[in-house]
């Protein structure tokens, strides 16, 4: 079936009459550049490591032949991710470290499809930048318009933009880049719109069915009018985290949202095979880690962990909590076991200044989720508890939390710093203990990184009745207590100190020409203990 049959079809009329039209008006329209012509190119997002470059692009037509990207003057052929010609990918290999390089992306017929533009690699592993920024945000997804009124496209597009303006040398997208949640666990079965979920044939494959067009008429006009091209010369890593296996973490007695059911979890992957690049390849990861060497993918790319190195100054590590948890009670895991040994392998290494932890849940903070490290709980006054049971929630989560803390308040010489997302709200606090471990001459600094999408009924306040609180199992100084606000975090790395700049903007109070000169409103240095 192909899009037009599946459009005519009565489950197209069924999906398409589920979207508002002011978010099939939106659907896809990339921002405009004023300075770059971005020709048929619709999205383009790039990321590095210190020899290669993994972009990922789709084009306004579908193309018949492969297109080739040329760096400088070598020649990579573009691979089909899709079924229709629409989106490749490209994959250049054997490069030199800390160069920038001049791409041009050339159909079959050898026209440009875009204008030229830079990118550089990282530095090696063993060379040693002065500095590294970095800018964090999560859950810049949610369609433009519906129920749940996302912040719409456009306003997202600005955010970015004002912090490209601040010239960042790496992106990192903490989760929730996309919302189309399948299950409603809340809503009574009867009362229930199941129209996306029945829009989708959940026995079928993903690609080249229906399905196909459905997640493209999903995902699309959620990341493609936010990035567009704009981060052609800025390595992006997109870790995945709840919403982008298509369902919000929830446990019911009918429903469990994770670990991921097959369908949901092949949507996933298939979101990032077409929109957002892989992890590369990192020499201290070890290649075998689960979703670290999937046969369908690009050799030696990891799906859901990821290192961002950048020379011996800084290394962040990004790690999925959803696709490998258990449900093993006390032996239960957020992170498969062999993922845990790397993340405490590097958080031991000495051969970095920065070992920072990216965790796609956050550390520090509960909003009385189900799927938190915490067994913090809404009771029925409204009121976050432990003193009753979460249901559902593991204690294993809680240990494996305490080993990878643990290992952080060890490192020596080293800031202890944890950068999360899936929180809606932005903040900065030190955790002091974590039950019986007491961290106040090593506490860690946890940072909720700030979202940019979040809609009016989707703060925890509004959704849950509760803003983000810390722990009751931690002590955390709150620097500044978590805000509801779209916002985002720059990073820079130097060699004696990270330099933290947060901004955040509210559209309740604020009109959107302010972002264009959106300036922090707080400011934190953390020096490196001696
Ligand atoms: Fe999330």
């Amino acid at each position: 079936m192909d899009r037009r049959d599946f459009l005519r079809g009565s489950m197209g009329a069924a999906f398409l009459a589920s979207r508002s039209a002011d978010s099939l008006a939106q659907s896809g329209n990339p921002p405009a550049s004023q300075t770059w012509d971005p020709g048929q190119v619709r999205h383009l997002l790039p990321t590095v490591s210190d020899t290669r470059m993994l972009i990922k692009a789709s084009f306004a037509r579908p193309l018949m032949e492969a297109p080739v990207l040329r760096v400088d003057s070598s020649t990579f052929r573009g691979t089909m991710n899709d079924t229709e010609g629409a989106f490749w990918q490209f994959h250049a290999t054997g490069l030199q470290s800390n160069r920038r390089y001049s791409l041009s992306l050339i159909a079959s017929d050898g026209k440009g499809l875009c204008q030229p533009w830079d990118l550089s690699t990282f530095p090696a592993a063993s060379a040693r930048p002065e500095s590294f920024r970095v800018l964090f945000f999560t859950c810049a997804g949610g369609p433009d318009g519906g129920p749940r009124a996302y912040l719409p496209t456009a306003i997202r597009n600005r955010m970015m933009r004002r912090a490209l303006f601040f010239q960042p040398q790496a992106m990192v997208a903490n989760g929730d880049h996309v919302y189309w949640d399948l299950h409603s666990p809340r809503v009574p079965i009867a009362s229930r719109d199941n129209t996306k979920l029945e829009s989708f044939n959940r026995s079928a494959v993903v690609f080249g069915d229906k399905n196909e067009t459905v997640l493209k008429l999903a995902a699309g006009p959620q990341i493609v009018p936010v990035y567009g091209t704009d981060f052609r010369s800025t390595p992006v890593f997109f870790l995945q985290d709840d919403h982008d296996y298509f369902d919000n973490d929830e446990a019911w007695d009918e429903i469990v949202t994770f670990p991921p059911v097959w369908f949901q979890l092949e949507l996933a992957r298939a979101t990032q095979r077409l929109y957002y690049p892989e992890f590369l390849p990192d020499e201290n990861r070890p290649r075998g880690l689960p979703w670290g060497s999937v046969g369908d993918r690009t050799e030696g790319v990891s799906e859901s962990w990821g290192t961002v190195r950048f020379g011996c100054l800084a290394e962040i590590l990004l790690y999925d909590v959803r696709r490998t948890c258990t449900l093993a009670g006390p032996s239960a895991v957020f992170i498969d076991p062999e993922v845990e040994r790397w993340l405490l392998a590097r958080t031991a290494a000495k051969d970095v200044t920065h070992l920072v932890h990216a965790p796609s849940n956050p550390m520090g903070w509960t909003a009385g989720k189900w799927m938190e490290w915490y067994p913090d709980v809404l009771n029925a006054a409204g009121k976050l508890t432990t003193a009753e049971p979460k249901p559902y929630w593991q204690a294993g989560w809680l240990k494996q939390h305490d080993r990878l803390v643990s290992a952080m308040g060890t490192m020596q010489g080293r800031i202890p710093f944890t950068i999360s997302g899936d929180l809606h709200a932005v903040g900065i606090g030190k955790i002091l203990r974590a039950g019986t471990l007491n961290l106040e001459k090593t506490p860690i600094t946890a940072v909720l990184a700030g979202p940019i999408g979040t809609g009016p009924a989707g703060w925890p306040s509004a959704f849950r009745g509760v803003g983000s609180t810390p722990a009751a199992y931690l002590d955390v100084k709150e620097e500044i207590k978590p805000i509801e606000q779209h916002s985002f975090t720059i990073a820079d790395f130097l060699s004696d100190r990270i330099k933290l700049r947060f901004f955040k903007w509210d559209v309740k109070t604020q009109s959107p020409d302010a972002i264009d000169s959106l300036q922090p409103f707080h400011t934190v240095e953390l020096g490196r203990p001696s």
